[in-house]
């Protein structure tokens, strides 16, 4: 039975009694508003979600191996899914075998383990700037110190790095289409990286949400390609099949992983035993060879007419990113502009984004916005991207 009544205020740990940055929360509650063309969702389309091929695969587990999917699981993960992870991986050029692949509960809970296992209060943590805003708020867990490594208009740009990376636990980088600016880094980029990595001595932490999720040219190979024995790879399902199924995975040296599992154990014993068979089922079906090219098209079709819409309407002196895959689009206002307090009239005429402020671990730049088109119908998107302009034109 719940209870309406107010009762004394609870003893909440000092992590808990951090107040919520509420204002950017409360712009998105309005985005949420049915008459909103919100280009500020982060959620994958659901229109080409394999629900027909996901029913077969549950079928088949539930005929085949039910008494094991019903189980708890290895802290480790059901092999089934391993080694599909595990084939993929070698099939983009990086020989992995099974073991080297931990499952977790979406890539969400490795950011969550990184904190528990690496970092202590005031631990320095190196981070792109903008960056993803759910790692930040995992890192906050325990309180670290943000450096904030050099980017420019291509990216991370390892080249500038210096003493700044000393003595950092870990740098936190993604590399291909990042959220929130879409930037892919080279792979001249890639190579300097580890180069650097290895100069200041520091681990690299690879998450790669995005990377099977190119238009039309592949990016380069994975960090840990270039740097094997100090990268943690973190990669999920959520992209490339449904987040539904809240599974993502850890690839990294064996000493790392052990440390994972037992951190893991503590939180929740295991990753579902059911979804991981399900998802390895649909791998092994191959439902992928004909899902995935079909996700990039849909994405491409939809960054594309985001894009054309951005040229059409935007006035001079904006500018954006022109991602080579993955969900979003980083758009950048005259420096006097501020996006969270544009919102307002941007809400006003029914469209959403979401401010730059968030993404930024130490000193946020307050002229920039996310626009994420992937969940909006392309028509829906030039319409979108026209109110937005003439706001912004307004403003100018
Ligand atoms: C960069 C990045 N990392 C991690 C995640 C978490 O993904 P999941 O927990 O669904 O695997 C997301 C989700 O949007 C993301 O954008």
């Amino acid at each position: 039975m719940s209870c309406e009544c107010k009762g004394p205020t609870p003893r909440w740990s000092t992590l808990a009694s951090k107040p919520a940055s509420s204002v950017i929360r409360d712009l998105l509650k309005l985005a949420a508003r049915p008459e909103v063309i919100s280009f500020a969702g982060g959620l994958p389309s659901p229109e080409g979600f394999p629900v027909e091929a996901v029913a077969k695969a549950c079928q088949e587990v539930l005929a085949t191996q039910g008494k094991q999917a019903l189980q708890y699981s290895m802290v480790e993960g059901e092999m089934i899914l391993r080694e599909q992870i595990a084939k993929r991986e070698t099939m983009k050029g990086i020989p992995t075998t099974a073991d080297q692949v931990y499952i977790v509960s979406g890539s969400q809970q490795a950011l969550d383990l990184l904190a528990r296992v690496f970092l202590d209060p005031g631990d320095k943590v190196l981070v792109e700037s903008p960056t993803y805003m759910g790692a930040l708020q995992a890192f906050d867990l325990v309180g670290p110190r943000y450096v904030e490594l050099n980017c420019d208009e291509k990216g991370l740009n390892p080249a500038a790095f210096g003493e700044e990376c000393r003595n950092a636990k870990f740098a936190y980088v993604m590399p291909t289409a990042a959220n929130p600016t879409g930037l892919t880094i080279d792979e001249d980029r890639r190579a300097l990286l580890a180069q650097k990595a290895r100069e200041y001595d520091m681990w690299l932490v690879e998450d790669d949400p995005y990377g099977e999720l190119w238009y039309e040219v592949e990016p380069p190979k994975s960090l840990r390609y270039w740097a094997p024995e100090r990268t943690i790879r973190l990669g999920t399902l959520s992209k490339i099949l449904a987040p539904g199924f809240r599974l993502g995975y850890v690839i990294a040296p064996a000493d790392v992983l052990d440390k994972f599992a037992s951190m893991k154990q503590a939180i929740d014993l295991c990753t579902a035993a059911f979804t991981q068979r399900v998802a390895g089922q649909t791998f092994s079906d191959d439902v992928l060879v004909e899902h995935l090219p079909n996700v990039r098209a849909r994405y491409a079709k939809h960054a594309h007419a985001m894009l054309d819409a951005l040229a059409e309407f935007m006035p001079e002196g904006v500018t954006w990113t022109n991602p080579i895959g993955g969900m979003f689009i980083w758009v950048t206002l005259p420096e006097h502009m501020n996006a969270t307090t544009l919102m307002q009239d941007v809400l006003a005429q029914n469209v959403a984004y979401v401010p730059g402020e968030p993404f930024y671990a130490n000193k946020p730049e307050v002229n920039h916005f996310r626009l994420s088109f992937v969940t909006v119908d392309p028509e829906v998107i030039r319409e979108g991207v026209r109110r937005l302009a003439s706001v912004i034109k307004a403003h100018i």
